[in-house]
């Protein structure tokens, strides 16, 4: 469903936000002049290639990075001007769910502890209280009461997630970074993980920003999804809409590289050529001319973002309006 419904205040709002890194060899522009809204209760998926600045903009938006500049407003708040005292509050609202629930969670921690943790942080809870919604937790991701007990690495990847989504809902928030949570696990346990996830959505009215880098996935779990390429935001429009008419020539080679399942079709992958641009101190022009088959003498200029159809922005000027 599109998220373009202009009558509704977003529940976040991203404008120009930026986030450089000083490298030995300059600035390196993770996340480039980014701008975009999501509604209460959506999910706005974010894909792109390794290193196109898609957890760098997941944590900057939840403030666990400083930003360079740019604005990002929860609930109508600029959360990059809140005081210390607010921000309690806004780490109990933002939540983030990570790849790798392994790295995240403390080896010596049981699963009854790591899930108190946050409990005990942002809400102050103990004793039988504490215990009983580490227990209500539990039920709500499916984890079995009796690996109350036990620790991270005697668990399979999916239960492990179920941990690290578990600590995410637990202080309530109404937004949740979720940055390639199912990446690390078996297609088959996959499935469910991304299931609990929306079950929870539909429960709790949350909103997602869902990372990853597998199309069949952000497919399956985006109303909107914006596409990444070196720091900026090349395409963004309904999932549907992506899906049937890419009109980035990145995304469009993005999309041929999903295999297709029917045996008939001919697989047609299209391999990116020519050189990967620099993130460090890039040109003004379009970063992905240099692997563009389409690419003329107007990508070297700078490249407006602009809706082009209801709903569906890109940045690229060899497309024409529809
Ligand atoms: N702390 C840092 N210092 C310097 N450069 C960084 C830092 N963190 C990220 N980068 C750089 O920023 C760019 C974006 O990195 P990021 O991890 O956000 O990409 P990603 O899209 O999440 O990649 P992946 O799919 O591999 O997770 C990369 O060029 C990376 O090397
Ligand atoms: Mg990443």
């Amino acid at each position: 469903m599109s998220q373009t419904n202009q009558n509704e205040t977003p529940i976040l709002e991203v404008q120009n936000l930026k986030k450089y890194f000083n490298v030995s060899a300059g600035t390196l522009h993770a996340v480039d002049d980014v701008s975009f809204k999501i509604y209460k209760g959506k999910t706005l998926g974010v894909v792109g290639e390794s290193g196109c600045g898609k957890s760098t903009l997941g944590r900057t938006v939840l403030h666990l990075l400083e930003s360079t500049s740019g604005k990002i407003f929860f609930e109508g708040k600029d959360i990059t001007k809140v005081n210390r005292h607010e921000l309690t509050q806004v780490r109990r609202d933002m939540q983030f769910i990570f790849q790798d629930p392994f790295s995240s969670l403390n080896p010596r921690k049981t699963v009854g502890e790591a899930i108190a943790d946050p409990l005990m942080l942002l809400k102050g809870e103990k004793g039988s209280q504490l215990f009983e919604d580490v227990i209500r937790m539990m039920d709500t991701v499916g984890l079995a009461r009796r690996l109350y007990n036990t620790y991270p690495h005697e668990l399979d990847g999916g239960r492990r997630q179920r941990i690290g989504i578990a600590r995410a809902i637990s202080v309530n928030p109404k937004f949740i970074v979720c940055d390639e949570p199912v990446s690390a696990l078996d297609v088959s346990i996959q499935a469910q993980v991304l299931n609990l996830m929306l079950d929870l959505q539909e429960a709790n009215d949350l909103t997602y920003i869902f990372i990853t880098h597998d199309m069949s996935v952000v497919k399956y779990i985006s109303d909107d999804i914006c596409v990444m390429y070196l720091g900026q935001v090349v395409e963004k429009c309904p999932s549907d809409e992506l899906f049937a008419n890419p009109l980035h020539p990145y995304t469009q080679a993005l999309l041929s590289a999903i295999p297709l399942l029917d045996i008939d079709q001919e697989v047609k992958h299209e391999i990116l050529q020519g050189e990967l641009t620099s993130p460090i101190n890039p040109k003004p022009g379009c970063r992905f001319a240099s692997r563009c088959k389409y690419a003329t003498a107007k990508c070297k200029e700078p490249q407006e973002f602009r809706e082009v159809s209801d709903g569906h922005f890109v940045a690229c000027c060899g497309v024409t309006g529809q």
